[in-house]
């Protein structure tokens, strides 16, 4: 499955595992490129000497390349801006802002800047900086998001770049896959299917609650705030929905948010944490090695591309 964004990354598949605060932790990331496909690290929650540890341990089990995500607010972002320079990590993505100011100063250290995007303005403007790639994300997505769906992004951005585009948001299967290269996306960056592997090293009672979730089991919250966050229905967000009916200042509602991924996460709280998901949700029923994930995902990607090839000659 060759496209820019295999020759571009060295990898097998045009599949790159979403950087996921407190979830894509070394071993995810190491399976993830071990199979062929892109394992990203979620720097968000650590600090230096753990996201370094994470690097370490990914090359301590795989040789083939892997990334960085950057949550451009994390407290600790200047110091995981050294790390990832002092490792020479070769790819880096960013959610929560701008990245402009980075592009260049990484690409100096040999560092490949791939932006998490939301819009097509922002996307025109880090084309401007130099960019190579970019992922566009849609509003169906787990974590924060933007409010326009894959669907219709994609093909925008597609129409407004000429540099690659990664789908994101939505994509649980080759199914999915198959329908975001239709819409003329390059690759594919996923999140919520690869929470629910065996290599992630998030507590179980995490895992179960995706797999026990239906099409709208997830809700937004924080919108009033400007940072919107897809997760699971539960009690936490119950209390975001009164907050924010009650039109509850914008601090209020952040400190309500604080510290609560962590807590699903680690401590496996899913009715006061925040179980973060996308809407394809429902659709993820087991909880498999990532090498399976990818091996089927693959297979129904081809299937789809047959079918709909059949569709036509007939
Ligand atoms: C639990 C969770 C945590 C996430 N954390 C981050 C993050 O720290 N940085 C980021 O850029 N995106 C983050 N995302 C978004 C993913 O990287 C990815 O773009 C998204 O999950 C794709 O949509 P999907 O969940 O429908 O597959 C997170 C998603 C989830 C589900």
């Amino acid at each position: 499955m060759q496209t820019r964004v295999t020759d571009l990354l060295g990898i097998d598949y045009p599949i790159l595992q979403g950087g996921m605060a407190w979830v894509s932790t070394a071993p995810l990331v190491a399976a993830v490129s071990k199979a062929g496909a892109l394992g990203i690290i979620g720097a968000g929650g650590m600090d230096a000497n753990e996201l370094r540890e994470n690097i370490h341990q990914v090359r301590a089990i795989t040789e083939k390349p892997f990334g960085v995500n950057l949550m451009l607010l994390s407290p600790h972002i200047n110091e995981q801006i050294e790390v990832v320079k002092e490792e020479r990590v070769p790819i880096v993505t960013t959610g929560a802002g701008n990245p402009a100011r980075l592009i260049d100063d990484f690409s100096k250290s040999g560092i490949l800047t791939i932006p998490v995007v939301a819009s097509v303005q922002l996307a025109k403007r880090l084309v401007r900086h130099g960019i190579q790639a970019i992922i566009a994300e849609g509003m169906e997505s787990g974590g924060h998001i933007g409010e326009i769906t894959t669907m219709c992004l994609v093909p925008q951005m597609v129409d407004a770049l000429d540099i690659p585009v990664i789908a994101a948001g939505g994509i649980g299967d080759g199914r999915g896959m198959a329908a975001a290269f239709a819409l003329g996306a390059e690759g594919v960056q996923i999140g919520t299917r690869f929470v629910c592997s065996n290599e992630c090293q998030i507590h179980p009672f995490y895992k179960q609650a995706i797999i026990d979730s239906q099409d709208r089991s997830t809700i937004m919250t924080g919108m009033s705030t400007g940072h919107p966050v897809r997760c699971l229905k539960n009690k936490l967000t119950r209390k975001f929905e009164e907050l924010e009916s009650l039109r509850a200042s914008r601090e209020e509602i952040e400190a309500l948010g604080s510290g609560r991924l962590r807590r699903a996460v680690c401590e496996g709280d899913v009715e006061e944490g925040s179980v973060m998901a996308g809407q394809i949700s429902g659709l993820i029923h087991d909880i498999k090695p990532v090498s399976d994930i990818i091996q089927q995902m693959i297979e129904e990607f081809d299937n789809t591309i047959a079918q709909l090839t059949l569709f036509q000659k007939e």
